[in-house]
């Protein structure tokens, strides 16, 4: 399993690392508008006079989250998405819990870099960066560290008690490619063709990994 998740690494460590960040913002603020029509890069704004200290506020990075799930892990995030006065303010924040021997798999954020503070327990972290290196540390309560846009990174719990981090991102909205996910539980499904070739393994092998991370009904 090991050598699995070094080749979904190393294939996508290589197309990526091409993207840009958010764009400056031409007003003050610029409230997301969720019901408008209108289609713009990002969200239109609302009138600034209906404007409210709601819109700026959000309590959900309070308590941890739940972690009993196949991964032991939980991102709670913070964005444009739950907080519509971030919109075109190009930052938002995420928590990410742990349970012991949790993973947040490997991934990447295409609009954004990350930046953790752990809050506690300890955390097995890197990154991979295109020409392939693996830049990685244990880090523990009260530290910080970097994963930059684009490229893939993950964290692991490996100590005996929960781990939580507070994370921060240079964009309103990062958005996740979750590697495995991306290739063996897209909709509609990545071709085996496509996976057996990529990956040098058999269909039996490809559709075992599938089969796992098929979404649950
Ligand atoms: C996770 O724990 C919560 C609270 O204890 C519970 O309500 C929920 O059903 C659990 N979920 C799973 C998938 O076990």
């Amino acid at each position: 399993m090991a050598a699995m998740w070094a080749l979904f690494v190393m294939t996508f460590a290589m197309i990526l690392g091409n993207s840009a960040a958010d764009p400056d913002m031409l007003q003050d603020i610029c409230v997301a508008d969720y019901a408008s029509a209108v289609k713009v890069n990002g969200f239109a704004c609302k009138d600034e006079a209906k404007a409210t200290a709601e819109d700026f506020f959000f309590a959900g990075l309070a308590k941890p989250g739940l972690t009993n799930n196949t991964f032991g892990s939980l991102v709670t995030l913070a964005n444009v998405q739950k907080i519509p006065g971030l919109n075109t303010l190009g930052v938002s924040l995420a928590r990410i819990d742990y349970a012991p021997g949790g993973i947040n798999p490997p991934h990447t954020h295409p609009r954004a870099t990350e930046i953790v503070f752990v809050l506690e327990g300890s955390l097995d972290v890197g990154f991979i960066t295109t020409a392939n290196k693996l830049i990685s540390k244990t880090i523990v309560k009260g530290d910080v560290y970097v994963f930059p846009k684009g490229l893939v990174h993950f964290q692991k719990n490996n100590g005996k008690v929960p781990a939580a981090v507070i994370a921060g991102f240079n964009s309103q909205l990062q958005g996740t490619a979750n590697i495995a996910l991306t290739l063996f539980a897209a909709t509609p499904p990545v071709s085996n063709d496509v996976l057996t070739s990529t990956f040098m393994v058999g269909n039996k092998e490809i559709d075992m990994i599938k089969g796992k991370l098929a979404p649950k009904a």
